[in-house]
C-alpha cells in the first residue's frame, strides 16, 4: 500500500485511499492495476484543458478556408478517368474498410453498441451494422472483390459487439472477412480534477476518442494484417450513417491523382451551426475544426459569393494510404475535453446520480491526424447520397430523418 499512498498523495488523488480501504480484495487489485497504468503527468495536463472555452481552442491558430473539388462539377471525361483509377485499385483487392464503433451514442439514448440500433426502413427493419454490411456487399458485387472489414470497438462494448455479429452470422459478410480491434480508455475527472469511482470501486474511464484509432490499428496488428493482405488504401468511417458508401472510386481516384495520402468526402453544411466538423486549414495544414470548438462568429462568416467560409462539413468519410496511418500512429494527437454527466460512487460508498454535467471526458479526434500532412484531397458529395446520420432521438439527424434518406436513396 505504501507505494500507492505515495503516488496518490503526490498527485492530489488521496481521496482514492478511502475507496481502497472499503474495496474488497479483488476490487483492490483492480484499483491498483488501474493506478499503475495511469500517466499522472498526462492527466494533470488534460485537466488544464478541461475548462477551455471555444475561443481558447482556436487561440494561436490561423484558421483559413480550404479548397475542395465538387464531385458533380468535375467535367465528364475527368470524372470517368478518376473513377477508373479508383475502380482499378478496389478491384485489385488493395482496399479495406474500417468502421469506428467505439463511441457511446449517448445523444441517441440507445443502451447497446450504436451499431445494434435498428431502423425501420422500408426493406427492414435493419440494424446499423447490417446496413453497413449490405452496403459493403453491394460494392463487393460491383467490383468483384471482398473488401476486408475492420471494426473498432471499445472495452465497454467489444464483447457485446462481437456477440451481436456472431448471433447474426456476420450479416452474411463472412467471419473471416471481419476483424475487430479495441481502442484504449482514459480516466474521467471531476470538476476539481479528481479521479471518479464506479460502483464496483474501479476508476471511472471512457474510450479515448476516435483519434486513437491510428495507434490502436498499429498496436493491435491491424496495420500488419492489412499489409499482409496487400491492402494499400483504407476507408475509415462512422457507424451511424445509414446511407454510407464506403467504396467511392471517384474519391480514391481524386486522392491518387492529386498525389495525396489522405482524401475525404464533404457535404455542404445545412446551416452555420449544424453539429458537424468543418474542413479548414489550421496553420497552413489541412484539418477539421469541430463544431464544439468553432466560434460562432467564424461559423457564420461568408465569402463574396455568400457561401459559408467554413461550410464544408466533415462526415467522417476518410480515406488513407496505409502509409499515412502508419505515420500518424507514431505521433501524439492532442486531446479535447467534453463536459458530461456522470454517476459515481461517493466517498461514503453511496451512488451519486448526476442531474447536471459534473465531469470531464477526454478524447482525441480522428481529423487531428490530417495536420501531419501538407495537403489532402476533399471531394464535396451530396447530402442525399452520402449522409444520413443517426445522432438524436428526435428531430434533426434522428432515426426518422435517417429512415427517410435511406428509403429515398434506395428508391423504396
Ligand atoms: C463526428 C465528427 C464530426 C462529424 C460527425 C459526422 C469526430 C471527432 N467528430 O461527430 O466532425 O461532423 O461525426 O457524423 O469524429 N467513436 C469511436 N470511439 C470513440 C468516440 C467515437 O469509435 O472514442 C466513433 C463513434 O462510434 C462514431 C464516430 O466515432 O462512429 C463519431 O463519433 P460521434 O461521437 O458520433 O461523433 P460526432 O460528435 O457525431
Amino acid at each position: 500500500m505504501d507505494k500507492y499512498i505515495e503516488i496518490l498523495k503526490k498527485n492530489n488523488q488521496e481521496h482514492l485511499l478511502t475507496y481502497m480501504e472499503k474495496a474488497s480484495k479483488e476490487q483492490l487489485e483492480v484499483l491498483k492495476k488501474q493506478i499503475d497504468s495511469i500517466d499522472f503527468e498526462e492527466l494533470a495536463k488534460l485537466y488544464q484543458i478541461s475548462t477551455q472555452s471555444k475561443d481558447k481552442a482556436v487561440e494561436g491558430l490561423i484558421i483559413e478556408h480550404i479548397k475542395f473539388t465538387d464531385k458533380y462539377g468535375i467535367p465528364e471525361e475527368k470524372f470517368n478517368s478518376l473513377k477508373n483509377i479508383g475502380e482499378e485499385i478496389i478491384k485489385s483487392g488493395k482496399y479495406a474498410a474500417v468502421t469506428m464503433a467505439g463511441g457511446q451514442g449517448t445523444r441517441l439514448g440507445h443502451t447497446g453498441p450504436k451499431g445494434t440500433f435498428w431502423l425501420n426502413v422500408k426493406n427492414g427493419p435493419k440494424f446499423l451494422f447490417q446496413i453497413l454490411a449490405e452496403s459493403l456487399e453491394k460494392s463487393n458485387k460491383e467490383f468483384n472483390v471482398t473488401v476486408p472489414w475492420y471494426i473498432m470497438t471499445s472495452t465497454d462494448n467489444n464483447d457485446e459487439t462481437v456477440k451481436f455479429f456472431e448471433e447474426h452470422d456476420y450479416f452474411g459478410y463472412g467471419k473471416d472477412n471481419v476483424r475487430f480491434f479495441t481502442q484504449n480508455n482514459l480516466p474521467i475527472l471531476d470538476e476539481d480534477g479528481k479521479l471518479m469511482v464506479e460502483e464496483d470501486y474501479s476508476i471511472k474511464v471512457a474510450a479515448d476518442g476516435n483519434g486513437c484509432i491510428y495507434k490502436a490499428m498499429k498496436m493491435q496488428g491491424i496495420l500488419d494484417d492489412m499489409k499482409k493482405r496487400g491492402i494499400e488504401w483504407v476507408f475509415v468511417g462512422n457507424v451511424d450513417n445509414a446511407i454510407l458508401d464506403m467504396c467511392d472510386p471517384v474519391l480514391l481516384g481524386l486522392t491518387v491523382s492529386e498525389g495525396n495520402e489522405i482524401g475525404c468526402k464533404s457535404i455542404v453544411k445545412r446551416d452555420p451551426h449544424e453539429k458537424v466538423g468543418a474542413f479548414c486549414k489550421k496553420n497552413g495544414k489541412p484539418g477539421v475544426i469541430e463544431y464544439t470548438e468553432l466560434p460562432d462568429e467564424m461559423a457564420e462568416e461568408r465569402d463574396e459569393e455568400g457561401e459559408l467560409l467554413f461550410g464544408e462539413a466533415s462526415i467522417n468519410h476518410n480515406l488513407y494510404k496505409v502509409s499515412a496511418i502508419e505515420k500518424i500512429a507514431d505521433k501524439k494527437l492532442p486531446y479535447h475535453s467534453a463536459y458530461k454527466k456522470q454517476n459515481y460512487l461517493g466517498i461514503d460508498g453511496k451512488l451519486v446520480s448526476a442531474t447536471e454535467p459534473n465531469s470531464y471526458k477526454y478524447e482525441a479526434y480522428i481529423f487531428d491526424g490530417f495536420g501531419f500532412f501538407d495537403d489532402m484531397s476533399i471531394l464535396r458529395g451530396r447530402r442525399e447520397e452520402d449522409f444520413a446520420p443517426v445522432k438524436n432521438r428526435t428531430g434533426e439527424d434522428s432515426p426518422e430523418t435517417a429512415i427517410a434518406l435511406y428509403n429515398a436513396k434506395y428508391n423504396l
